[in-house]
């Protein structure tokens, strides 16, 4: 067993605990049993079980249409591979914002699916809601900047925070909803798209870890899209960074196993049953 696998279990405590210690956590996503394992081997603290499956597995152009069905199958899929990393479910859109009764009701349907806290995404307006969720002793993470889910108010996957303001969107407002995210009981809040003075302002405000994605490298820990990492996507956003090229790699060896099928040398004797 590698020493990753060995390590303790990632818990709820221990990410708060980093806060302030000097140690920057790391969140990368996944959505299967097979890629979960893979991202656990890394070493990985938390493993988010994101909406983002909307864009890179499903094929939809934003997480709008995602259901929590979906993420509730997806959440199995990775909770099966037993990871020693803190396992986060998104809440998708739509599964929270009536009140705070569906929030809750979504929210215990991810963790019976096997999450051990759950994500969303909004500041100011949702604090009831992060409170009725904590109360029920389910741990949120809150997600605030870019929130891909606020897609038709912001006018497509726009950075937040360029403008000063109280409005959405707008300077001040993140540091509100930053505030509020803390204030309501959450664990841990995602940054994300937003000027990177602005993430550090926020990262020395607020007593909980702050995980950015195109937030800078002054947060508290980072979090990136497991097809970005691994170069599956044809992302050329500047806050993702590709690790290994592993598109070019599978089209090749598909490439391969038609050409070998094509002129016959696939499968050879050593590959068939006498
Ligand atoms: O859905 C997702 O993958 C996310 C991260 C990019 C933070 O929300």
């Amino acid at each position: 067993m590698t020493e990753a696998l060995s390590r303790p279990r990632i818990t709820v405590p221990l990410v708060m605990a980093n806060k302030g210690s000097g140690k920057r956590l790391s969140m990368i996503t996944a959505y299967d049993a097979t890629f979960a394992r893979i991202v656990d081997e890394s070493g990985v603290d938390m493993i988010l079980v994101g909406d983002s499956v909307g864009s890179v597995v499903q094929g939809v152009a934003n997480t709008i249409p995602v259901t929590l069905e979906e993420m509730e199958y997806h959440v199995k899929l990775v909770s099966r591979a037993n990871p020693r990393a803190l396992v986060i479910g998104d809440l998708p859109f739509g599964s929270y914002q009536v009140n705070t009764e569906q929030a809750v009701r979504s929210a215990i349907r991810l963790v019976k699916a096997g999450a051990a806290a759950v994500k969303l995404e909004g500041g100011v307006t949702m604090f009831d809601t992060i409170a009725a969720i904590s109360r029920v002793d389910i741990p949120v993470m809150g997600h605030i900047g870019l929130t891909p889910q606020s897609y038709h108010r912001m006018g497509g996957h726009r950075v937040q925070g360029r403008i000063d303001g109280r409005e959405a969107g707008g300077r001040e407002r993140l540091l509100e909803d930053a505030h509020s995210v803390e204030q309501s009981g959450a664990f841990a809040v995602v940054i994300e798209g937003v000027p990177r003075d602005l993430a550090k302002e926020i990262t020395n405000k607020v007593s909980i870890p702050t995980i950015g994605i195109g937030a800078g490298p002054d947060c508290d820990g980072q979090v990136l899209v497991l097809h970005d990492i691994l170069g599956l996507t044809q992302n050329t956003l500047k806050f993702t960074r590709k690790y290994a090229d592993i598109r070019t790699t599978s089209v090749e060896a598909c490439k391969q196993f038609v050409d070998e099928v094509r002129n016959g040398s696939w499968p050879d004797d050593d590959h068939s049953f006498h």
